[in-house]
């Protein structure tokens, strides 16, 4: 199978993204949002990324204006009637996501893939309310998608090989490196790098260094491109308790606590750079 036309589910910070970079390899894209709002704002983001491109010289005005129009809005799941995979980068939530696979098994064809970006949630429990499990696979990309170069290929119980094959092969035209990962909760990147910043909120919560001498230990004495506290407003506070309490239930191993502290910060609404606040303050982008 050739795939051709790609339905990505969320206009937020990955799916916009992703619905990029698939349009960037010369995929047709909807990008379906529940919300107007953000799907707007998601071609805002995707312009500005191409407009950077152009200006550094990686790409040419027309190249650029060829991108975007490739990708189409979408508001309803019905119009997924004619794609060959979906790639579902809405909220971390199970009920959520198993509404969407349930509707989307309904309306797509049959030869149709359909991938979660999910970061931790079993892609065996999502691939259980369609007819298709064999169709079902987890590709998840790292934020942010243009730059990143991983993206996980999460086998959930009856994926088949064909469709791993079609979705490795797929990752390699977009120009990133696939990694094949077995379906545990958190898989491995989430399973290694939330649990740090769980930690670290940790050590903010019981005062043992302020937010900035966490980050600049973490950026100085590991070499890592951004402290653990800045990572967390970055991905979106929301995201990482959802990812503590998959880990949380999924192992029933107290040592994936999610810390008071994030919890209280996601209830105050404080997500992080999406909401322009979370431990650091942001100016909201467009
Ligand atoms: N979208 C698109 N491009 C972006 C971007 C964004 N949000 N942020 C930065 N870039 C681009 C910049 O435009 C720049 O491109 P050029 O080379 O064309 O100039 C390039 O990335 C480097 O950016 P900067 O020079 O501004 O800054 P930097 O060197 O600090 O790099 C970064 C920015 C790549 C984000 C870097 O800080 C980094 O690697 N941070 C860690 C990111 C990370 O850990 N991601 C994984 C999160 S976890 C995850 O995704 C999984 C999950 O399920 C939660
Ligand atoms: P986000 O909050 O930036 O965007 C989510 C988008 O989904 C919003 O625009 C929202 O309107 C839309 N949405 C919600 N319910 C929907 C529905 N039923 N149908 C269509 N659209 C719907 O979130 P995000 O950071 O882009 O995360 C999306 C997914 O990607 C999550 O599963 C998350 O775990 C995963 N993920 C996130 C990161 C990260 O660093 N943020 C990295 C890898 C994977």
């Amino acid at each position: 199978m050739t795939i051709q036309q790609v339905m990505v589910i969320g206009a937020g910070q990955m799916g916009s993204g992703i619905a990029q970079v698939c349009a960037q390899a010369g995929l047709a894209v909807k990008l379906n949002d529940i919300s107007e709002e953000s799907f707007e704002k998601g071609i805002r983001t995707i312009t500005q990324n191409l407009s950077r491109n152009v200006v550094k010289g990686r790409m040419t005005e027309t190249e650029k204006e060829a991108v975007l129009k490739r990708i189409d809005k979408s508001l309803s799941l019905e119009d997924a009637s004619g794609v060959d995979l979906v790639i579902e980068a809405a909220v971390e939530n199970m009920k959520v996501k198993q509404s969407i696979f349930k509707q989307l098994d309904e309306i797509t064809p049959p030869h149709t893939i359909l991938a979660s970006n999910t970061s931790s949630l079993p892609i065996t429990e999502i691939a259980a309310v369609t007819k298709r499990p064999e169709q079902v696979i987890g590709m998840h990309f790292m934020n942010p998608v243009p730059v990143m170069k991983l993206v996980e290929i999460i086998r959930g119980l009856a994926t088949s090989d064909e469709v791993y094959t079609e979705i490795e092969q797929l990752t390699k035209k977009f120009e990133k490196v696939p990694v094949e990962v077995n379906d545990f909760p958190g898989f491995v990147a989430n399973r290694v790098l939330m649990p740090m910043i769980n930690e670290a909120i940790y050590t903010l919560y019981e005062g043992v260094a302020s937010k900035e001498a966490i980050d600049d230990v973490m950026k100085l004495g590991m070499n890592h491109p951004m402290g653990p506290l800045t990572l967390a407003d970055f991905i979106g506070l929301d995201t990482c308790l959802y990812i503590m309490e998959t880990l949380y239930e999924g192992f029933g191993d107290s040592k994936y606590r999610p810390c008071p502290l994030l919890r209280k910060y996601v209830k105050a609404g404080w997500l992080g750079r999406k909401t322009g606040r979370g431990f650091y303050d942001y100016e909201l982008e467009n």
